[in-house]
């Protein structure tokens, strides 16, 4: 059997659920789509197919990435709010992975906001669908975010190392690089832990520096801590942690410092917000940045607080790669449905 048809009518839940090779031909079907979108070649590999969206907390990117995706692809998205569906009447996860399974080709959720809710809920959709579920972002990993990121450094290291994308896996592009993966503050809401959860257990894989920096409280799901330390023995890679911003961006090549709730208190969100006013000074400025390598690059899976996380110097200055990071959410979303439905 050929990789390619290993991935066709599998989940993509979490990217350790996957081998090196399988995420190796996501990101190299997502370069294949953005070289045809960009030159307009037609590229309708799921004509007349259908996915459904499943949203159980807002969007921009992952909602507008799937249905422009889709449609680019040649089928069509529908998009529900969880909120006006039968789940709300609390349909069991059983019978809408069965039923949506007989009407179309690929369900996508997004359940994120409470640990241990949204990675079960979609486990067992998946586990009764006869078709594909993609996790648009769940408690533990955000895999369409972290490919979309993966694929941004490689672009921007193979570039600056000399490497062709095409030559070179992803490993040789990006392995020993440093990323600094860390906390900083946020008003806005008490978001979910998956980003960093997915990054830190995705680039330890591939072979990159890890360090994750983040106060006291704001720790995060001990299994994938664990995943990581384990992704970096069998890569060589180092994965450290310190409750030092600073230390973390310390000579990185790499720095994505973004907000995340306390473990302990996502049914109390205020709380969360409260407890995190202690860390104000836990934002990414021109100083901070000068940390890091005179190159590095800042990283961001949006929405970003202005002037809490980051400021405007540093998301609108030469080192971000915040719009081309979200431009690859749709070329990477694109793959999977492609491989996957
Ligand atoms: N980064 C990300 O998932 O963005 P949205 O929440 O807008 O989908």
């Amino acid at each position: 059997m050929s990789l390619i048809d290993t991935l066709r009518g599998r989940d993509y839940i979490e990217t350790r659920d996957f081998s090196e090779p399988e995420l190796e031909l996501l990101l190299r079907t997502s370069d294949d789509l953005k070289s045809k979108f960009k030159a307009g070649v037609p590229h309708r590999y799921l004509a007349d197919k259908t996915i459904f969206l499943f949203f159980f907390d807002k969007s921009t990117r992952t909602r507008n990435s799937f249905e422009a995706g889709i449609t680019q692809l040649g089928g069509h998205a529908h998009f529900i709010d969880a909120d006006t569906s039968q789940i709300a009447h609390g349909e069991s996860p059983k019978d809408t992975g069965i039923i949506l399974s007989r009407y179309g080709h690929g369900i996508a959720i997004r359940h994120d906001l409470l640990p241990s809710e949204g990675n079960s809920y979609m486990r067992e959709v998946a586990h009764h669908a006869d078709r594909p579920v993609i996790n648009m972002q769940c408690d533990v990993d955000h895999p369409c975010q972290t490919l979309a990121d993966l694929m941004t450094i490689r672009e921007v290291y193979a570039e600056r190392r000399g490497l062709k994308l095409t030559k070179s896996s992803t490993r040789e592009v990006v392995k020993g690089l440093k990323i600094a993966v860390s906390w900083a503050y946020a008003p806005s809401y008490a978001k979910p832990m998956s980003v960093p959860q997915g990054l830190i257990m995705l680039m330890t894989r591939f072979g990159m520096q890890v360090t994750l920096a983040a106060p006291p409280e704001f720790k995060l799901m001990p299994d994938t801590l664990q995943a990581a330390q384990n992704f970096a023995a069998q890569s060589g890679a180092k994965f450290e942690i310190t409750n030092s911003m600073e230390e973390a961006f310390a000579d990185a090549d790499v720095v994505y410092p973004k907000s995340w709730g306390c473990i302990d208190l996502f049914k109390q969100p205020q709380e969360s917000l409260e407890l995190s006013k202690k860390y104000k000074d836990w934002i990414c400025d021109a100083q901070l940045m000068k940390a890091a390598k005179k190159e590095a690059i800042y990283m961001h899976c949006l929405p970003a607080d202005r002037s809490n996380e980051v400021t405007d110097e540093v998301i609108d200055g030469p080192q971000s790669v915040v719009y081309d990071e979200a431009e690859n959410r749709l070329h990477t979303c694109k793959a999977i449905m492609a491989l996957t439905m």
